[in-house]
């Protein structure tokens, strides 16, 4: 038995860092692990221009803890109105790396996000020909369609005719957690890859209803039955390049998450590492785990791996039940993923 992990170092393919106060307390989580992400613009108001992607990387890079290295790869969110031209230019200039497309009022913040698919049509065309990867939070939002079902129909209704208008159009569907998107993805050559959360492979939906309502398992697209969960454990594990690590951590404050409405979204970046090494591990497949984390990302992005590499041990590490952060004396507590359990694995350090 293995008792020690080194990998090149891991980039997060999806992460939400939130802004202001909250940026600055989990930044550090992220960076500490992590040498690039991919940054979600789900702000208020959304990044919808260069300057705000601009001004919102210099704000995280000013957030950074002085001793580590961070790169923050900017995203456009897309609205029914975002000119082709401003999303040429930002790619060009090196501002944006690609554009989120969040179908309007599918998760949080998404209610400026698009319409209308058709009414992107030729932002998509651009896209294509600039071959700038389009990142699609893949939820059919009809009222009519059961919640567990969105991301199968959006496949369907949605993701496969935008392929049949624009074959070449390269594509992220995020956080899948159907096998259904893992059908799909696995068939679908390279222009389509799909990010794969520590939450999806470790959580069905009974998690959610164990004894009461758990609100800190309610994130979107919302967890599946357990047969879904075991195929997104599959893929992971696979070895295959279309599938990648993405966190999609996203903080919301303890308060935000106890709550009637509570927010969707899970806090997962202090820990994730250590979580997909378990779930990598209990797959009979920890030779696999460094694809995953730290090749089949660039390899899509068409970015260099990253040089350095991490070390993680075989010591058991107990994750806290409640987080309090803030560095300006707000009580800024939040609830991380596997609060209260043990994991397996512990990161110790960064090797350059
Ligand atoms: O659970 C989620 N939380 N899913 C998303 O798509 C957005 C995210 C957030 O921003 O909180
Ligand atoms: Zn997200």
């Amino acid at each position: 038995m293995i008792d020690q992990i080194t990998l090149r170092q891991p980039d997060d393919w999806h992460l939400h860092l939130r802004d202001g106060a909250l940026l600055e307390s989990v930044i550090g989580y992220t960076a500490r692990v992590f040498r690039r992400a991919i940054v979600m613009p789900n702000l208020t108001p959304p990044v919808t221009t260069i300057e705000a992607a601009r001004n919102y990387k210099k704000r995280i890079l000013n957030a950074v803890p002085d001793n580590l290295s961070f790169t923050p790869l900017m995203t456009a969110y897309l609205t029914d109105d975002f000119s082709a031209e401003v999303l040429e230019k930002g790619f060009d200039e090196g501002v944006f790396i690609a554009a989120k497309l969040y179908p309007a009022n599918s998760t949080t913040n998404s209610s400026s996000g698009v319409s209308d698919i058709r009414k992107i049509d030729s932002l998509l065309e651009t896209m294509e020909r600039i071959d700038m990867p389009l990142l699609i939070h893949g939820e059919d939002t009809d009222p009519l369609i059961d919640i567990f079902d969105r991301e199968a129909v959006f496949i369907d209704r949605h993701l496969q005719p935008i392929f049949k208008r624009f074959p070449k159009l390269r594509v992220v569907l995020e956080h899948i957690t159907t096998v259904d998107a893992v059908q799909f993805v696995e068939t679908s050559g390279f222009r389509l890859a799909a990010t794969i959360t520590p939450h999806h492979l470790h959580i069905n939906r009974n998690a959610m209803f164990l004894e009461g309502f758990r609100s800190d398992f309610f994130c979107l697209p919302i967890v599946k039955r357990e047969k879904h969960r075991l195929a997104l454990r599959q893929a992971a594990t696979s070895g295959k390049s279309c599938f990648f690590l993405g966190t999609d951590s996203a903080p919301h404050l303890r308060g935000a998450k106890e709550n009637a409405c509570a927010c969707a979204g899970i806090f997962n970046s202090p820990y994730a590492i250590e979580s997909y090494a378990e779930v990598f591990e209990e797959e009979n497949s920890l030779n696999r785990l460094e694809a995953f984390c730290s090749e089949f990302g660039p390899s899509f992005y068409g970015l260099p791996v990253n040089t350095s590499s991490i070390k993680l041990v075989r010591r058991s590490c107990l994750v806290p039940e409640n987080l309090h952060l803030g560095r300006r004396s707000q009580d800024l507590s939040i609830v991380p993923f596997h609060a209260g359990e043990n994991l397996n694995w512990s990161f110790v350090n960064i090797e350059k």
